[in-house]
């Protein structure tokens, strides 16, 4: 069961840093997003399951674990790249190449993926660069709004969007933006966080949430440094360990499920304070109505 915190979310990236980093793989375990198997009744049984970004790092250890544990009706799995390493994935699932940044490439996507319709959309994939906004935030609006367009996607489906807790360092998301790219990826954080409840409030029969899977030692900031190197892997959990928060969200029964909301590794469903720039409602309202005319194919 995941826990869920009376207490609001801290605006303290610092707070929330170190929350997220002390014991982290404990303490998911304590807060219920990590586990050996998955929860009964598992949401994913019987269902057409898409996972995005499933070529490295989380979501192809996401995949690997719903592929070995859920009964699934169909794994889909998508992105630029074949996962090269991974044999038990590939005999279990059906990989449909996906360029997020490329309309053409969602068009084709959505084109290909044969009926019945997606119960369930785990929006994982992303990048760490100038392009977060086209990748994280755009991809991402202009996936959904063709699934949904083409009628693939149930009326009732969950989604889950992979987020992270660096978005509360940012006020804002805005498409021309050149900063940075670690403020570029925190500010397209944001973004896909106004998104997704935004998302919720439109099709209130889905189930959308968001989904902070930890500080993960992945390729998402690639690293050449053998000091950095050792200095990340003893403060940062591995992929599996963070595709398993992604994952339970993803098959917990509805009755567990909180529409709209926010899943943090270490603390289970969280509620957002007052002054969180989640909650800026007039930034969220025009950077929505932007979003929805750029994310039109
Ligand atoms: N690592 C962390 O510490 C951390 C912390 C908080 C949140 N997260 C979130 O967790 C999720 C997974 O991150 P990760 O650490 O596993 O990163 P990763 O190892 O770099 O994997 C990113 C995935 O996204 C795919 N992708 C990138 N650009 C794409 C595009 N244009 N179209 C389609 N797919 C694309 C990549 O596949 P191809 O290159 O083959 O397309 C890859 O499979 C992300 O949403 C990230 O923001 C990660």
């Amino acid at each position: 069961m995941i826990q869920t915190r009376t207490d609001e979310l801290s605006t303290s990236f610092l707070r929330r840093a170190l929350q997220c980093v002390i014991l982290q793989s404990h303490r998911q375990r304590w807060a219920g997003l990590l586990a050996d198997a998955l929860p009964t009744p598992c949401f994913l049984t019987g269902k057409n399951v898409l996972i995005t970004g499933a070529s490295k790092g989380v979501g192809e250890q996401a995949a690997a674990i719903v592929a070995e544990q859920a009964q699934c009706k169909r794994l889909v799995i998508a992105s630029r790249t074949r996962p090269s390493n991974n044999a038990r994935l590939a005999a279990k699932a059906t990989f449909i190449p996906l360029d997020l940044d490329s309309k053409a490439s969602i068009r084709a996507f959505v084109d290909a993926l044969a009926a019945p319709p997606l119960d369930v959309l785990i929006l994982n994939a992303a990048v760490v660069g100038l392009n977060a906004y086209q990748t994280n935030v755009l991809g991402n609006a202009a996936l959904v709004q063709a699934l949904i367009d083409a009628g693939k996607l149930s009326s009732t489906a969950r989604i889950v969007c992979v987020t992270g807790d660096i978005y509360i360092t940012e006020k804002n998301c805005t498409p021309d933006f050149t900063g940075n790219v670690a403020r570029c990826y925190a500010r397209s954080k944001l973004g896909l966080n106004w998104y997704a409840m935004a998302l919720q409030e439109k099709y209130p029969a889905l189930e959308v949430c968001l989904v902070h899977p930890g500080v993960i030692y992945t390729d998402l900031v690639p690293t050449s440094s053998v000091v950095v190197k050792y200095a990340r892997q003893a403060v940062e959990v591995d992929a599996r360990t963070g595709a398993w928060s992604v994952v339970i969200v993803a098959s917990v029964p509805s009755s567990e499920f909180k529409k709209g909301g926010y899943a943090h590794n270490v603390m289970g469903w969280c509620t957002f304070a007052k002054d969180d720039p989640v909650n800026f409602a007039e930034r969220r309202r025009v950077f929505c109505e932007d979003l929805a005319m750029r994310a039109k194919l």
